[in-house]
């Protein structure tokens, strides 16, 4: 096969890297698509750098082995913690989605005062922090882990009051700091994109890293003149590590359609 009509191959924690495909299949919609989901070990946010490395290394390997031609780490915190690690071990062109995230953000604040929210591990590991400060070094950067969106995101809760409570708890240090712009570093955190709107206020500009991370392959593939050209329809294909009914079930709030086939793989 022809290297350009290769998957991309996309992996999380489970099911919420389906907003990086989802965003992946609206800006480009000819390339196909190759899924990793490791259900049997979600979540990977409360997990230790150790060990998200160890599986972002193994998730990276499956797909590798099944041919693709650039590789997304679309779980936030496995970017936090192993893009580095994996992108030492990968032939192809590996992309996070931090760096994108923050280059958007950076693009969007008037002020320089910036917010990030994402998952314990994903805030904790400063990598936002560091990637905005690098970007825009006069900014003012402001985090907080907000744990609880990620399984209100998977109840079907994004839009209900209890996420609304939740969300004026987590925003209100940052919205004392006077932000105007928030950094959604989680995949699951776009599903709950309205309720952060109403609670943060039309002054704040939100910014999603599953959006800013599709604009960033739609440049690589085209400066790598890998863009797929074939006029067939592209294949979208997800694989999972455990319980692949309940992905397809849970999938369709993520990906904004219904899911085609989900197999399930071994990853050891
Ligand atoms: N995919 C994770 C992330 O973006 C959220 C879910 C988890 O904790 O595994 O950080």
């Amino acid at each position: 096969m022809d290297d350009n009509d290769l998957p991309i191959g996309v992996f999380d924690s489970g099911l919420g890297g389906l907003t990086v495909v989802r965003s992946i299949m609206e800006q480009l919609p000819d390339e196909s698509i190759l899924y990793l989901g490791d259900t049997a070990r979600v979540p990977y946010g409360t997990k230790s750098p150790a060990t998200v490395r160890r599986y972002a290394l193994q998730s990276a390997q499956t797909l590798l082995k099944r041919g693709i031609k650039v590789l997304i780490v679309a779980c936030n915190t496995a970017s936090a913690h192993g893009l580095e690690a994996v992108q030492g071990e990968t032939a192809v062109p590996v992309l996070g989605v931090v760096e994108p995230g923050a280059r958007a953000a950076a693009e969007a604040t008037r002020s320089g005062r910036i917010g990030v929210i994402g998952t314990r591990g994903t805030i904790a590991s400063g990598e936002y922090r560091r990637a905005l400060q690098s970007i825009a070094p006069k900014a003012d950067v402001y985090a907080v882990h907000c744990p609880l969106f990620v399984p209100l995101a998977e109840e079907g809760w994004s839009n209900t009051d209890v996420a609304e409570g939740v969300a004026r708890v987590y925003l209100a240090p940052l919205l004392d700091k006077g932000i105007d712009t928030l950094l959604l570093g989680c995949t699951h955190y776009p599903l709950l994109q309205d309720t952060l709107s109403q609670v943060a206020g039309d002054s704040v500009t939100i910014v999603d890293s599953a959006h800013a991370t599709a604009a960033t392959l739609a440049e690589v593939l085209d400066a790598m003149h890998l863009r797929r050209e074939n006029q067939s329809a592209p294949e979208y294909r997800y694989l999972v590590t455990d319980a692949p009914e309940l992905f397809r079930e849970g999938g369709e709030a993520f990906l904004g359609h219904p899911l085609d086939s989900v197999e399930w793989i071994d990853l050891q």
